[in-house]
């Protein structure tokens, strides 16, 4: 297949207000044509959500909701994969979670399983491993902002056959764009990490400063676009998924078949069996 043209939507939630944000996603989109369009972490309410009723008030749900309806209406629109991440109610529960959606397909998700500092006050972490999906001949995960940490997480989507790691993100550490060259270096992989812009702050704390440094990584540790640290921005970023395919390093190395399970007692799940 020939070059799949991924879209970092990088966006300014407004807290608390959904229909501002999935104007803003609309608008942010009309110009651009892409095979996937990619938006950050909570993009359809903001981040620094507390109120689990407020919260669930503006979350989707697995069958429906005006935020999965709005981006379904833009895969069919613009013929292509969009992600977005969201909260998710689900057997009583919030899940910060991203939704993929795909023209004529109903929507799949990833609930993020390590949460990070107060969100632990609202959601309740995933309790399944990524996936890998299939969009255009390129297979696709799924993960979300501070999962970034946590190695096994890439690890077993591109153990599993991903090609691209989707990474939305609300990020306020400054380690994370660095850290992903790594992810996609050491599992052969691309990644797009999807970050916001601006500040939000839970009440009586400091302000958190999201980053933005939007940015697509190679198989190959290449660093391919960086988007600005405080502006709204789009970038559509050609990549080649059979760049992803290949896993050996040398002639004698092999990333997975290289792993010593034996040692680390951590065999990564067989899926066949
Ligand atoms: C984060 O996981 N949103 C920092």
């Amino acid at each position: 297949m020939s070059g799949f043209r991924i879209a970092l939507m990088q966006t300014r939630p407004v807290l608390g207000e959904l229909e501002v944000n999935l104007s803003l996603m609309r608008e942010l989109a009309a110009p651009h044509a892409a095979d996937l369009f990619v938006y950050p972490e909570l993009a359809t309410t903001g981040y620094a959500l507390t109120d689990f009723a407020n919260a669930r008030a503006q979350a989707e749900e697995p069958a429906g909701g005006s935020g999965l309806e709005f981006l379904q209406e833009l895969a069919e629109e613009k013929s292509a994969a969009v992600i977005a991440g969201l909260p998710l109610h689900e057997r009583g529960a919030l899940f910060n979670a991203s939704a993929l959606l795909r023209p004529g397909m109903a929507p799949v998700f990833y609930r993020k399983l390590h949460l990070f500092y107060r969100e632990k006050d609202l959601f309740t972490p995933g309790d399944r491993p990524p996936e890998v999906w299939e969009w255009r001949g390129l297979k696709l995960g799924m993960m979300i902002c501070y999962d970034w940490v946590y190695p096994e997480t890439a690890r077993i989507m591109a153990h599993d056959g991903a090609d691209l790691i989707v990474h939305p993100a609300n990020l306020v550490l400054s380690h994370c764009q660095r850290a992903m060259v790594t992810r996609s270096l050491e599992n052969g992989v691309f990644t797009a990490t999807v970050n916001r812009i601006g500040e939000e702050r839970y009440p009586g704390e400091d302000p958190l400063v999201f980053t933005g440094g939007s940015q697509v990584t190679t198989p190959r540790g290449e660093l391919t676009v960086s988007l600005p640290v405080a502006e709204t921005a789009v970038r559509v970023v050609e990549i080649d998924p059979a760049q992803a395919r290949g896993k050996s390093l040398t002639t004698r190395n092999h990333l997975f078949a290289d792993r010593r399970a034996d040692i680390y007692g951590d065999p990564l799940p067989d899926r066949d069996g």
